[in-house]
C-alpha cells in the first residue's frame, strides 16, 4: 500500500515523507516545485536510504492527477500539504490561494472518490480558532472569524471534508490543526525556505543572526501576556512530521470515521522567550527593537494537545533549543 502526498517537497511535507519512509512505507509525492526545489527530493533520499515515485505535476491538473491513481493502483491513503501558505500574501492574492487550495483540495477529493481511495489526512492550522475562545485550545472550541484568505481557505476545506463525511461515512478523514511550526531536520539537510524576508518569527531570528536581516522588528510589547509581547505555540517540524504518520496509523486502524487533533507542544513562549532562546541555543545575537502591533495578530494562542496524546499516542518531543539549533544548523548550511 503506498501514500500518496501532495506538496512532498515542501517544508514540511518532505519532513513528513522523511518520517513515512523511516517507518517503511511505501510514498508517491506530487509536486509543482511553486514553493520548493527538485534538490529536496534528493536531499530526502540521502537521509533516508530509501526511494520514492515522484511526479511533477500541479495537483489542480486533473487528467495529470488521475494518471497517479492509474499508474499506482496500490494508493490507499493521501496526505494533502499542495496549500499555498503565506498570511499576507493570500490578502494580495486572494483569487490565486482560494483556486490553489480549495479548488486543488476539491480536484484532489473527486479523484479520490473515483479511484475509491477515501484515507485523507489534511493539513490545516490552529487558525481556524480565529480569536481564541479560551486558552489552550481544545478541538472543540469555537472555529470561525479568519483574518485572512489563507486562513479562511483552511476553514472552508474543514467544512468541505465535515460535509463529505456526511454525505459518506466511509471516508476516513483526519484534520490536522498545526500551531507553529519551526526547526528543520537535525541532518541539516531540509528545512524551511522562505521566499524573501520571512513573515514568521522563527526564519526572521535566524536571518538577523546570520546578519542578511540587520534587527527583528518586535510586533507589540503592550499585549496582556508576561512580558507584553505575542505568546505562541512553536512546534519542532520532525515532531508535527511524527504526528501525520501516527494519524495515518489511525486511520489504517479504523473503518472510518472524521478526527480533529491539536498538533502543538501545549506550551506557549512570547516573542522575547524565541530571542533568548536562539541567542542561548546558537551563541548568536539577534538584535531588535519594539515596532507597532501587526494587523489581524492575536495576544496569545497555544494548543491543549492531550486528544493527540490519547487518541493517537503523539506528543511533541523536541525542546525549544532544538527548534533553535535546528533552524539554525539549516540556515548556516544553506545561506552563508
Ligand atoms: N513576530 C514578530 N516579528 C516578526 C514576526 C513575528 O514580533 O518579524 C511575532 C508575531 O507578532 C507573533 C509571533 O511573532 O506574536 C509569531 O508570529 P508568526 O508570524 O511566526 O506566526 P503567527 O502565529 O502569526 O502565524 C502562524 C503561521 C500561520 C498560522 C498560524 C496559526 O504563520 O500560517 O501560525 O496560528 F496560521
Amino acid at each position: 500500500m503506498s501514500v500518496l502526498v501532495t506538496g512532498g517537497a515542501g517544508f514540511i511535507g518532505s519532513h513528513t515523507v522523511v518520517e513515512l519512509l523511516n517507518a517503511g512505507e511505501k510514498v508517491i509525492i506530487i509536486d509543482n516545485f511553486y514553493n520548493s526545489k527538485p534538490s529536496v527530493l534528493e536531499a530526502i533520499k540521502t537521509i533516508t536510504g530509501k526511494d520514492f515515485t515522484f511526479y511533477e505535476i500541479d495537483y489542480l491538473d486533473r487528467k495529470a492527477l488521475e494518471r497517479v491513481f492509474e499508474e499506482n493502483p496500490d494508493i490507499d491513503s493521501v496526505i494533502n500539504f499542495a496549500g499555498y501558505k503565506a498570511v499576507g500574501e493570500s490578502v494580495k492574492k486572494p483569487i490565486e490561494y482560494y483556486t490553489n487550495n480549495i479548488s486543488g483540495a476539491l480536484v484532489l477529493l473527486d479523484t479520490m472518490r473515483k479511484y475509491h481511495v477515501k484515507k485523507f489526512v489534511f493539513s490545516s492550522s490552529a487558525t481556524v480558532y480565529g480569536e481564541p475562545e479560551r486558552i489552550p485550545l481544545t478541538e472543540d472550541c469555537k472555529t470561525g472569524g479568519t483574518t485572512n484568505p489563507y486562513g479562511t481557505t483552511k476553514l472552508f476545506i474543514e467544512q468541505i471534508l465535515k460535509d463529505i463525511y456526511a454525505s459518506d461515512n466511509s471516508w476516513d478523514i483526519a484534520i490536522l490543526r498545526y500551531f507553529n511550526p519551526v526547526g528543520a531536520h537535525e541532518s541539516g539537510l531540509i528545512g524551511e525556505e522562505p521566499q524573501g524576508i520571512p513573515n514568521n518569527l522563527m526564519p526572521y531570528i535566524a536571518r538577523v543572526a546570520a546578519g542578511t536581516l540587520h534587527e527583528l522588528s518586535v510586533f507589540g510589547n503592550d499585549y496582556d501576556t508576561k512580558d507584553g509581547t505575542g505568546v505562541r505555540d512553536y512546534i519542532h517540524v520532525v515532531d508535527l512530521a511524527k504526528g501525520h504518520l501516527k494519524a495515518i496509523e489511525k486511520l489504517n486502524k479504523e473503518k472510518s470515521g472524521l478526527y480533529i487533533y491539536n498538533l502543538g507542544t501545549g506550551v506557549g513562549y512570547s516573542v522575547l522567550d524565541m530571542v533568548k532562546a536562539f541567542e542561548k541555543a546558537t551563541g548568536k545575537k539577534v538584535p531588535y527593537k519594539i515596532a507597532p502591533r501587526r494587523e489581524g495578530d492575536i495576544a496569545t494562542c497555544y494548543s491543549d494537545p492531550k486528544k493527540a496524546k490519547e487518541e493517537l499516542g503523539w506528543e511533541a518531543t523536541k525542546t525549544l533549543e532544538d527548534m533553535c539549533k535546528d533552524s539554525w544548523h539549516y540556515i548556516e548550511k544553506h545561506m552563508q
